[in-house]
């Protein structure tokens, strides 16, 4: 279980989270939905203890990690694993070095068992085949897939999925949500996939949540989201419906701005 209690995060003396309080159960996948710069990856920084909020509780089954120090720190990250936005994969190392990254680092298992992960993991994403390839030799969906397997060979409880179709095309797109209800249904992780594509976000999730600029603005199943009348929500989820005359565009508080329909033409000679 991952709670957040009335969490504050400021970024220079700007509040980037207010007062943002969630709970995600062991077991279930939940999407964060919402607009650029609303504090989506910033949820998954704090779960991950990298940034420490200004105040407010984050508990991970049960423990209080605010306050806590990183040498307590580092076995609860131990149990989750991040799929970083653009995969940040090392361009250095191959496939099997970025996959078996962790656990080599780590030296917990003898090198004929990492591999057996590494092969295992890959698998999970049809790429058993690319181990000895080097990054720059992959399509950006592939290279989602093997961020995704790197995740995985650590046998996490907890994956954190940062914008993870963002950019892909709709095969790739695909190809990862389904590898997240895979994990969803096969091995009951918790996952917590933070997106703005509604496609995948209702495909993958039990339950949504919207932030908008640092507020919870909703908290509960599709069928609850789409009919939703928040402006803000409504904007988001239906914006050909909302913003429908020339030179609309979305407000700060959900509202509709409307500024002059045309440009200035030059007359014709
Ligand atoms: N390390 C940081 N320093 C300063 N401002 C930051 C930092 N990280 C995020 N922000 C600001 O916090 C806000 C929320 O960012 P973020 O959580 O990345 O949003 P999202 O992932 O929803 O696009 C943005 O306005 C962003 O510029
Ligand atoms: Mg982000």
């Amino acid at each position: 279980m991952i709670r957040f209690t009335n969490v504050c995060k400021m970024f220079h003396g700007r509040p980037v989270l207010k007062d943002f309080s969630l709970e995600i159960p062991s077991g279930h996948t939940v999407a964060i939905l919402g607009g650029s710069g609303g504090g989506k990856t910033t949820v998954l920084r704090l779960i991950l203890g990298l940034l420490r909020p200004d105040s407010g509780s984050i508990r991970i089954d049960g423990k209080e990690i605010v306050g806590l120090p990183e040498r307590d720190m580092v076995p609860i990250r131990a149990r989750m694993a991040m799929v970083f936005q653009g995969s940040a994969l090392f361009d250095s190392l191959t496939v099997r070095g970025n996959v078996g990254y962790r656990l080599y680092e780590e030296q917990v298992f003898a090198d004929d068992i990492i591999e057996r992960k590494v092969v295992e993991s890959l698998c999970f994403v049809g790429l058993e085949d690319t181990l000895e390839k080097m990054p720059a030799e992959l399509s950006g969906g592939m290279k989602k897939r093997v961020a995704i397997a790197r995740a995985l060979a650590c046998r996490p409880k907890v994956i954190l999925y940062d914008e993870p179709t963002a950019g892909l095309d709709p095969i790739n797109t695909h190809l990862i949500t389904e590898l997240i209800c895979r994990l969803q249904k096969e091995e009951r992780l918790t996952q917590v996939v933070v997106t703005h594509d509604l496609d995948t976000a209702y495909r993958i999730a039990d339950r949504l949540i919207m932030v908008h600029r640092g507020e919870k603005l909703f908290d509960g199943t599709v069928d609850m989201l789409k009919i939703a009348d928040d402006p803000r929500i409504r904007t988001f989820l239906r914006p050909q419906e909302v913003l429908t005359a020339p030179g609309c565009f979305p407000d700060k508080d959900g509202g509709i701005r409307v500024v002059a329909p045309a440009m200035d033409k030059e007359s014709p000679a």
